[in-house]
């Protein structure tokens, strides 16, 4: 039954037309671009693509401002554009997921202009007002530092309206039934247009009412169920990927029970405590985070991730836990953001192959799907000077060609990286393409094995006890395969004793190395571990 279920064992590759490919050469990416590199995804392995949003908007946070639901901004192509591509990807076999951004509108969408107009307007309970300012006017910010109220005045009708993000993006009022069946005509549309499914920004702000100075009042639940079942409804194999950074207990509300909520989820839970296991290499508060994520309905799915196009968010570590984690990996005051999270990219923060590499087979070896970050696979370094999160919206880097081959244009969405270590002139994918030893090459190579392992997506799985805390080691089992996986977070070399009972089998065969091992004379295993070391075996059957 489980292999019925295509979300749990793809690679997700999440990637944002802006900054992808540029074929018009006007310097900001579109849909032309994307086409012509979908065989390089391809011979990459991943199946999915995650497009971030490309719809019509004023782009005042990266696209997660719609002005119009229904269409492609001119700067990335037409329709026809998305079609084609759609088409394209489908004959290589790639589904694609889109971004479903309805907490809010941009204040430029018509159906804000029509609220904002009058108290009358019927588009006005569209969205969240009130007359007098509320008590709690300045507080729940995301984007806290930058954003300076969740209330904002509207000058016209004299009243406030609610915006959990910034205030050009005010809430839509999802308690509203004209709300949730325009959400659903917004889905149905891009699912007759061929999609896979939804990333479902926000999801949280979609399920709140705003309190208003009161006490907090309970996420509706119930409509992530309807959004859901009018979902396969229109489409049995569509799936719903929700971003919601929520405690464990919290997530199983999302999950539901089988069947009916939400499909997959990222865990950025799981997320915060792998890259505090990398900073000070004990494993024993990621184990524990593991485990609590661990107990969900069958067919629902995590989805790993290691960064994302926003900061690398720490904010559900302890003060002393992100302490360790912004020493090691963003000292400096300027790579910090919104006082809990680091605008870096991945290989800048890790700063060497070994650990970038244990981080990416460790992210591959989660219980759930893995989601790479475009530019992850070749080591792609940020940009600081810029603001905010564009610091990890650089455009990628394809050759050491002008602009790193992403366009021949001269005004750029975003400048290309052309300085130091991370340059487009060093890192760029024809280098590695070429180069065996490249991080591209090994990514592929993770890529096939991650996909040779359907246990990691449909098993059950536990911790095997190492009695190290720098190294964490987990068994997989499905169908009458298995799999143990260890991960070495200390700079050391360790030589692992493993007895047979432990390891459940006599021969364990090393997926990433042409050798085996076979039990010693005193019924051992000894597994040699690299520092920042990680090995993947399949028992063999008895
Ligand atoms: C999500 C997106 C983020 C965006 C926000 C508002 O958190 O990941 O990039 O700014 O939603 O839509």
């Amino acid at each position: 039954m489980m292999e019925e279920l295509w979300y749990k064992n793809t690679v997700i590759y999440s990637l944002d037309l802006e900054t992808f490919m540029d074929g018009n050469n006007d310097g900001t990416g579109d849909f032309e671009g994307l086409c012509n590199r979908l065989d390089y995804l391809h011979a990459l392995g991943l199946d999915t693509i995650w497009l971030a949003p490309f719809q019509p908007t004023p782009n005042r946070d990266n696209g997660y401002d719609i002005s119009d639901f229904y269409g492609v901004d001119p700067r990335h192509g037409s329709s026809g554009d998305f079609v084609d591509f759609i088409h394209k990807a489908r004959k290589l076999g790639i589904k694609v997921i889109i971004d479903l951004v309805v907490n809010h509108t941009s204040d430029e969408h018509r159906w804000f202009k029509e609220a904002r107009s009058s108290k009358d307007n019927h588009k006005r309970n569209w969205y969240v007002w009130s007359d007098k300012r509320p008590s709690d006017w300045n507080q729940g910010m995301v984007f806290p530092g930058v954003q300076k109220a969740t209330w904002t005045l509207d000058k016209k009708t004299k009243s406030y309206y609610f915006h959990r993000f910034y205030e050009f993006q005010p809430d839509l009022n999802t308690d509203n039934p004209e709300v949730r069946e325009e959400i659903n005509r917004i889905m149905g549309y891009w699912l007759e247009l061929g999609i896979a499914g939804f990333r479902v920004d926000a999801v949280p702000f979609i399920l709140e009412s705003p309190a208003m100075g009161k006490k907090p009042l309970p996420l509706h639940f119930d409509y992530l169920k309807e959004m859901r079942r009018f979902l396969q409804w229109r489409r049995g194999d569509a799936v719903l990927l929700g971003e919601a950074n929520v405690l464990p207990a919290e997530s199983k509300k999302y999950f539901g029970s089988e069947g009916d909520g939400i499909h997959m989820m990222f865990n950025f839970y799981v997320n915060q405590y792998t890259f505090y296991a990398l900073a000070t290499a004990d494993t024993k508060p990621l184990i524990k985070a593991l485990k609590a994520t661990k107990d969900i309905a069958p067919g629902s799915q995590w989805a790993f991730f290691l960064r994302n196009h926003d900061e690398l968010d720490l904010g559900r570590l302890t003060e002393e836990e992100r302490q360790k984690v912004f020493e090691r990996f963003g000292p400096d005051k300027n790579m910090q953001l919104y006082n809990r999270g680091i605008r870096r990219r991945l290989s800048p923060m890790l700063g060497n192959r070994q650990q970038t590499e244990l981080a990416y087979s460790l992210m591959f070896s989660f219980p759930g799907t893995p989601v790479i970050r475009y530019g992850d696979e070749i080591g792609m370094g940020d940009n600081l000077a810029l603001v905010e999160r564009e610091a990890v919206r650089t455009p990628m880097q394809w050759s050491g060609e002008k602009n790193g081959g992403f366009s021949r244009g001269n005004n750029l969405i975003n400048p290309v990286v052309e300085d130091g270590y991370y340059a487009y002139e060093h890192v760029n994918v024809d280098r590695q393409r070429r180069d065996q030893t490249s991080l591209l090459n090994w990514m592929t190579a993770l890529i096939r094995i991650r996909k040779e392992c359907p246990e990691i997506g449909c098993g059950a799985w536990e911790i095997i006890d190492t009695g190290l805390d720098q190294i964490l080691g987990m068994r997989y089992t499905w169908k009458a395969r298995s799999l143990l996986i260890w991960h070495n977070f200390g700079e050391k070399s360790t030589e692992l004793v493993v007895p047979e009972k432990q390891a459940g089998t006599r021969r364990l065969i090393d997926l990433m190395n042409n050798i085996e091992s076979v039990l010693d004379e005193k019924g051992r295993h000894t597994i040699t571990l690299e520092a920042y070391g990680y090995r993947w075996f399949r028992a063999e059957a008895e």
